[in-house]
C-alpha cells in the first residue's frame, strides 16, 4: 500500500478515520464523513482550544445519560454547554437554546431558513452545525448575536450566498456542497485572521468570485474543490498556507497566476484539465512541500520543482508526461535542496520507464518514495 505523508501544520484537520487515511491519493475533506460532523470530534477540539487559549476555568464532561436540565429544548439532550438536537425533524432551530450554549448541534433536521433572531442571546455560543439541512436562507442579522463563534459548519444546504455579517471572531467556515455561485466584493469584510474556509462543491466560476471578495482577509486553509473554475483565482486570501482546486476544469497555469501565493505549503490542482504549465509558473512557490497535479493532461514533469528547497511530495500520476529528464526533479551542481522528497508518484503516464536514469531520484529519502510502475490508478 503506498501513501506519502509529509509532516505539516494541518490547520482545521481532524483525524479521519483509518480506513480513509489508508487509501492512496484520496483526498478527502476533513472530518466530512458522508454528511456527518462528528461532534464529539468537535468538543474535544473545543476543549483543546479552551485549553490553549480563552480557558473559561470550567471544564464540561460529555455525559449523555444525565437527566435533562429545565431549560433544554424538547427532544434536544443538553449536558454543560453542549447542546445536541440533530436527526430530530426539526423546520426551525428552537426558541429555548440555553444562553450559556458553547456548542449548538443542529445536523441532519429540515430547516430551510435562519431566522432574524434565531440566536439572539447566545453569545457564548463557540460552534454551530447545521450541516445536512435544508437551509436556503440566512436572514443577514441572524448571525450578528454570536459574539464569541469560532467554527461555523453549513455544509451541505441550499445556500446561495456567504451568509451575512459573518462574526469577526471567526476562525473556520465550512459552506461546503452548497448552492453559491457568486461570493460578492466585502463577503468576508470585518473578519481578519481565519484558519480555514471549505467551499468546495458549490457551482463558483472565476466570475463568481467578485473583485475584492476576501479583501481584507488573512487566511490558511481554503478549498474550492469540485467547483467551476477554469483557471487559478485572482486575488485569494493573503497568507495561504493550503490552497485546494482539485476537481475543477483548470486548464493551464500561467505566469503570475501564482505570484501572490508565495507562502504556500500545499497545493491541490489534481482531477483537472491542466495541459500547460507555463515555464516559470511556479517559482514563487518556494516554500512549497507538496503538489498535486495527479490526473490532469500534462506531458511534462512541471519547470522549477528542482528549485523547491522543501519540496517533498509530488503526484504526477494519471498524466500524459512520456519522458522524465535527469534534472526535472532534483538541482543541478551547486544547487540545494534542504528536505529530500518523501514521495513522487508517476505511474499511469506514457513513460518508458527503462529510459529513466537512476540519478533523477539522487534527491529521494529512499527507493520506496518513488511510485513508478504501470498500474492505473
Ligand atoms: C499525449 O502526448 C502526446 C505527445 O507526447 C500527444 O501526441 C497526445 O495527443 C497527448 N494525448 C493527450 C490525451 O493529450
Amino acid at each position: 500500500m503506498f501513501s506519502f505523508s509529509v509532516a505539516l501544520l494541518l490547520l482545521c484537520a481532524t483525524p479521519l478515520p483509518t480506513t480513509a487515511v489508508a487509501l492512496p491519493f484520496a483526498q478527502k475533506g476533513f472530518m466530512d464523513l458522508g454528511k456527518r460532523i462528528d461532534v464529539e470530534g468537535l468538543m474535544m477540539m473545543m476543549m483543546n482550544d479552551e485549553e490553549d487559549g480563552s480557558a473559561d476555568g470550567e471544564h464540561y464532561k460529555p455525559d449523555y445519560f444525565k437527566p435533562e436540565q429545565p431549560t433544554c429544548p424538547f427532544g434536544c439532550q443538553c449536558n454543560q454547554k453542549v447542546v445536541q438536537c440533530s436527526d430530530l425533524g426539526l423546520f426551525y432551530v428552537p426558541h429555548d437554546i440555553p444562553r450559556e450554549t458553547r456548542l449548538l448541534d443542529l445536523q441532519s433536521n429540515q430547516i430551510t431558513e435562519i431566522r432574524e433572531d434565531d440566536f439572539k442571546g447566545l453569545s457564548n455560543l463557540y460552534t454551530l452545525v447545521l450541516v445536512n439541512n435544508k437551509i436556503s436562507r440566512v436572514h443577514p442579522r441572524a448571525l450578528m448575536p454570536l459574539k464569541m463563534m469560532h467554527k461555523l459548519y453549513f455544509s451541505h444546504n441550499q445556500l446561495t450566498a456567504v451568509p451575512r455579517n459573518l462574526p469577526s471572531s471567526l476562525v473556520e467556515l465550512r459552506i461546503h456542497d452548497n448552492h453559491i455561485k457568486r461570493v460578492a466584493a466585502g463577503a468576508f469584510s470585518g473578519l481578519r485572521n481565519m484558519n480555514c474556509i471549505e467551499m468546495g462543491r458549490n457551482p463558483i466560476q472565476n466570475s463568481g468570485l467578485e473583485p475584492g471578495a476576501f479583501d481584507g482577509l488573512k487566511l490558511s486553509f481554503l478549498r474550492i474543490s469540485e467547483a467551476k473554475l477554469t483557471g487559478i483565482p485572482k486575488d485569494l486570501p493573503e497568507g495561504l498556507h493550503e490552497l485546494h482546486l482539485d476537481g475543477n476544469q483548470i486548464q493551464a497555469i500561467e505566469q503570475g497566476d501564482l505570484n501572490q501565493y508565495d507562502g504556500l505549503y500545499r497545493l491541490g490542482l489534481g482531477y483537472n484539465q491542466i495541459r500547460h504549465i507555463e515555464h516559470g509558473s511556479l517559482y514563487y512557490l518556494q516554500n512549497l512541500r507538496e503538489l498535486h497535479l495527479e490526473n490532469n493532461r500534462i506531458n511534462n514533469v512541471p519547470g522549477g520543482l528542482a528549485g523547491m528547497k522543501y519540496l517533498q511530495v509530488v503526484y504526477l500520476h494519471s498524466n500524459n508526461i512520456s519522458h522524465v529528464d535527469v534534472n526535472d526533479f532534483c538541482p543541478e551542481g551547486f544547487g540545494v535542496k534542504k528536505t529530500y522528497y518523501n514521495g513522487i508518484s508517476l505511474f499511469d503516464n506514457p513513460i518508458n520507464y527503462w529510459e529513466v536514469e537512476p540519478a533523477t531520484f539522487r534527491c529521494v529519502s529512499n527507493g520506496m518514495a518513488i511510485q513508478f510502475g504501470n498500474h492505473k490508478k
